[in-house]
This record gives structure tokens, C-alpha cells and sequence, in this order.
């Protein structure tokens, strides 16, 4: 994918506040700290256009950024971390739910989970709402270039059986070292 033009285009918390243009959308979303952000910025060859947090759950609103004016990505605030407080926790359901439940633009979601862990209760829920709903799923294992190269297929096959996933439907990616961008641009314009 040529990137020609990258730009933020809003937050936001519901749905009166989401960008009104008609382009397709696809959204981002994964635990606290598995690095969305910094897979934004890699498929759109930006250091810092999603916001890179040491931080966990630094990114609570839905970040809108637009691509050659032709698509938006879609950066979902992350769930699962304790120390987010209480009041944000209760507002990350129904939040992302109502962007999910009721975007029809939405051509797809990206669920990130960090290639050293096995899926966690949250993915595994947000896998099953996802199915429920007929949203079409990529999920992708980032971080790659943390684990040995041996252990990388077995990781694969893991989280390919506990989430029922086909082989087309998972990437091995890495921001660090951008391996698995070409193939994730491939498979996300495939569903556009
Ligand atoms: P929140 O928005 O806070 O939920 O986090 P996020 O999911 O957007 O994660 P972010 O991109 O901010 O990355 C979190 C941390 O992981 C940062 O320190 C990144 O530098 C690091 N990180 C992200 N992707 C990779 C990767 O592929 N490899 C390695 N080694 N580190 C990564
Ligand atoms: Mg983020």
C-alpha cells in the first residue's frame, strides 16, 4: 500500500462524535500495551501518528486516522489493564461496543495479542462477540521479534486453536522490525 497522506482526524467517545465521510473502515483493537499504536504507525510508515504509550491505557477515546483519503484506521482504546481507573473501565464496554455493533462502515477488526502470551479471557470474549456479530476478524501476533524463531509456529498453532482460526486469518507481525506489514496490507485490502 502506497501511503500517500496520514492524518489524525478525531477523538471520540460516542457515536454523535465519530467522523461522518463514508469510507471504510478498520479498526484496531487488543489489550493495554500489545502495541495497536505502534502497528498503526508501522502500517502507515509514521513514527508517531497513533500516540506510542509507555503507559499502559493511555489511548481511552477512539482515534479516527484517515489514509490517501480513502480509508479510516480505527485505534480502539485497549481493556485489560488493572490500573485503569474504575470509572474509564465501566465506559470501555459500551463504548466500543457501540462503535462495533453499529458502524456499518466497519469492514474489519484486528485483534492484536502479543506473541508471547496466549490469548487472554478479554480476547477470547471479544473473539466470540466479534463471530456473533459477523464482523470479519484478522487477528495478529505482534511483537515477534521478542520470541526465538523455533517458537514461533508453535505460538502460531496455539492461538490459531484456542480462538478456532483458519491459517489466513493470523499474522506474524513486528513494528520493531515491520516484518509481517506487507502481508497485513494484503489481507486488509482483501476485505475492503
Ligand atoms: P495502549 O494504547 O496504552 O493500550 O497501548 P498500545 O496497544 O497502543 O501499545 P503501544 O503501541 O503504545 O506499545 C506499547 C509498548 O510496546 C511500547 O513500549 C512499544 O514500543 C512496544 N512495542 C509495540 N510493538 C512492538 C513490537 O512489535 N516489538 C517490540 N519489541 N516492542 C513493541
Ligand atoms: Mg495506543
Amino acid at each position: 500500500m502506497k501511503i500517500i497522506s496520514a492524518e489524525f482526524v478525531k477523538s471520540a467517545f460516542k457515536p454523535e462524535d465519530y467522523p461522518s465521510n463514508s469510507y471504510p473502515e478498520v479498526a484496531f483493537a487488543g489489550r493495554s500495551n500489545v502495541g495497536k499504536s505502534s502497528l498503526i504507525n508501522t502500517l502507515v510508515n509514521r513514527k508517531n501518528l497513533a500516540r506510542i504509550s509507555s503507559t499502559p491505557g493511555r489511548t481511552q477515546a477512539i482515534n479516527f486516522f484517515c489514509l490517501n483519503h480513502r480509508i479510516f484506521l480505527v485505534d480502539l482504546p485497549g481493556y485489560g489493564y488493572a490500573k485503569v481507573p474504575v470509572e474509564i473501565k465501566r465506559q470501555w464496554k459500551p463504548m466500543v461496543e457501540a462503535y462495533l455493533k453499529k458502524r456499518g462502515r466497519l469492514k474489519l477488526v484486528v485483534v492484536i495479542i502479543d506473541a508471547r502470551r496466549e490469548p487472554s479471557t478479554d480476547d477470547i470474549n471479544l473473539m466470540e462477540w466479534l463471530r456473533f456479530y459477523k464482523i470479519p476478524v484478522l487477528v495478529v501476533l505482534t511483537k515477534i521479534d521478542k520470541i526465538p524463531p523455533a517458537q514461533r509456529i508453535p505460538s502460531k498453532l496455539k492461538t490459531q486453536k484456542i480462538l478456532h482460526l483458519d491459517d489466513r486469518q493470523i499474522v506474524l507481525f513486528s513494528a520493531v522490525t515491520g516484518e509481517g506489514k506487507d502481508e497485513l496490507w494484503k489481507k486488509i485490502l482483501e476485505n475492503l
